[in-house]
């Protein structure tokens, strides 16, 4: 019995693996911090490989299992998938591979999406808009809901590229929102976790009446819910992010220095499977 509680008491204060290909995490982080600020966090950016956006299913899948085993090896709890890409693409197949919860978020973002209105748009990476996983979703939720998609491949490397504040950016976002808003959207999911951090580009042109839909909000919240059911809940306090990145951590920490209001330790991973993205014809 004694040695029941010190397990569960063990398992509770290990980590939950959150990852995404870059900075697109951190509005997962930031979701995580707010709601479930005792929990420890070990974060990995995919950097190497991404933008995940232009990837296949299939490398898709490949990266996520890389991910996951280090977590593994790491003796995390829970694995939340802090890309939508990786949601759409990989999620019930890892599922069954790894003996751990592991949380995507194209349920909770349609749940809360299909909830907030009728006409729903949804701004993604191509291979989040090619698997029509958000568009499913919704119409399982209710098949009364309208939606329209739109692949968005330029913001992911504008993001990354601390290009927020370029005219470019406000362009782009305005030419990719602009058949969304020809179709009278009344709510707006942002399908890429990156996307929220674009939020000061799109106060300028996008009416207010437009709900935006965080899909990061439901995924922490399923993701309490989870731990509290298993008993895997943590109790500590102040417990400090570990940050991982596949490509150079100095750019990662200086980038996330915006968001966070420091600049990060991050440390350093390979993969085998390493593919960078300057190999793929
Ligand atoms: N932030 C990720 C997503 O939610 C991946 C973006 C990318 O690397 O293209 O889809």
């Amino acid at each position: 019995m004694a040695f029941q509680h010190e397990l569960a008491a063990s398992l509770s204060s290990a980590p939950i693996g959150v990852f995404d290909s870059g900075v697109g995490g951190l509005t997962v982080l930031r979701e995580l911090n707010r709601q479930l600020p005792n929990e420890s966090i070990l974060y990995l950016g995919d950097t190497a490989r991404l933008p995940y956006g232009d990837r296949t299913p299939e490398e898709i899948l490949q990266f996520v299992r890389d991910i996951i085993a280090w977590m593994m090896e790491q003796g995390v709890k829970m694995v939340m998938m802090a890309c939508n890409t990786s949601s759409a693409l990989a999620l019930e197949q890892v599922q069954q591979e790894f003996p751990v919860p592991i949380l995507g978020l194209i349920y909770p973002g349609a749940r809360a999406a299909a909830k907030a209105g009728k006409r729903i748009g949804v701004i993604a990476t191509p291979a989040t808009v090619a698997s029509n996983a958000y568009h499913q979703a919704i119409l399982e939720v209710d098949a009364t809901v309208r939606v329209w998609q739109v692949g968005c491949p330029q913001f992911v490397p504008l993001i990354e590229q601390n290009r927020l504040q370029d005219p470019v950016t406000l362009d782009v976002a305005k030419t990719y929102l602009q058949p969304l808003l020809a179709a009278q959207i009344d709510t707006l999911i942002y399908g890429c976790t990156h996307y929220p951090h674009l939020e000061p580009v799109f106060q300028k042109f996008l009416p207010v009446s437009i709900r935006r839909v965080d899909p990061a909000r439901s995924l922490v919240k399923a993701a309490a819910k989870e731990l509290e059911l298993l008993n895997l809940k943590s109790n500590l306090i102040g417990q400090p992010t570990r940050f991982f990145v596949s490509g150079c951590p100095d750019q990662f920490s200086q980038l996330a220095k915006r968001w966070l209001g420091h600049a990060p330790n991050v440390g350093q991973v390979s993969f085998a499977s390493a593919v960078t993205q300057s190999e793929v014809i």
